[in-house]
């Protein structure tokens, strides 16, 4: 049972590796943007008070992310965790020490997808997915075989995020090289961090990763 933590910026490609590894691995993955976006479709008062937080691109406060993990770590079962978008904050990694030391649990790996900004905008403003099953697609890199029909299960709407355009996409950067990039030293000074070349495919991406995990990196 491995708990690895995905760090990147925007566009990185953290869920699609988060992802592909809760699939092959059975680990599961923990993604903080994920949960506070299903908290705002649920109309709940978290998601009620984090919309326009997100929707500009800044951080969602602290208290509310660390006890959203704290929540799906008591809900899951012995399986490993890959963190995907936590933590984002000294404070969140301070938390997460402490929410895994509570339940038994350590930390094996921190694995950075180093990547170039430029390309991340256009990675993330042409993403978009199914409305009814959540297949990614992407205006340049991957539109659905039949144009308008999705690939997976035929329906025929797809959505983007409301935070996915250039602008609020500058703000999430600079909101991870101001509060997130920080946090690696406390992480490189305890030897969890690797690093992957994220500007790789996404499967060259996934054979870095599996590399590492299996003890070969
Ligand atoms: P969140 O949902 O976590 O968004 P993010 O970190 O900005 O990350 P993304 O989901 O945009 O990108 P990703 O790295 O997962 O890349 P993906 O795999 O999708 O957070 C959203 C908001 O929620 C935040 O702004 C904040 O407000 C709030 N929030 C969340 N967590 C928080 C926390 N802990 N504290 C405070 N606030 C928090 O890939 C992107 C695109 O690229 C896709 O189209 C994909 O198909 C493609 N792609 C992926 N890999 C490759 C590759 N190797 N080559 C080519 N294309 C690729």
């Amino acid at each position: 049972m491995q708990n690895i933590i995905l760090l990147g910026p925007p566009g990185a490609g953290k869920g699609t590796q988060a992802a592909r590894l809760q699939a092959t691995r059975g680990m599961i993955q923990m993604s903080t943007g994920d949960m506070l976006r299903e908290a705002r479709a649920g109309g709940s008062p978290i998601g009620e008070k984090v919309k326009a937080v997100m929707d500009a691109g800044a951080l969602v406060s602290d208290a509310i992310v660390t006890a959203l993990i704290g929540e799906r770590l008591d809900a899951t079962g012995p399986q490993g965790a890959i963190f995907d978008g936590f933590p984002r904050t000294q404070a969140q990694a301070e938390a997460l020490d402490i929410l895994l030391a509570e339940r038994g649990r350590v930390l094996d790996f921190v694995i950075e997808l180093v990547v170039d900004e430029d390309e991340l905008v256009r990675r993330i403003v042409g993403r978009f997915t199914c409305a009814n099953c959540g297949a990614p697609y992407h205006d340049e890199f991957k539109q659905p075989a039949v144009p308008g029909v999705c690939d997976v299960c035929g329906s025929t709407e797809f959505k983007r995020r409301p935070d996915d355009n250039e602008q609020t996409v500058r703000t999430r950067m600079a909101e991870y090289r101001a509060k997130t990039a920080p946090i690696l030293p406390y992480y490189e000074q305890r030897g969890f961090v690797r690093r992957v070349d994220g500007m790789a495919s996404v499967d060259q991406v996934a054979a870095q990763i599996d590399e590492i995990l299996d003890g070969a990196a």
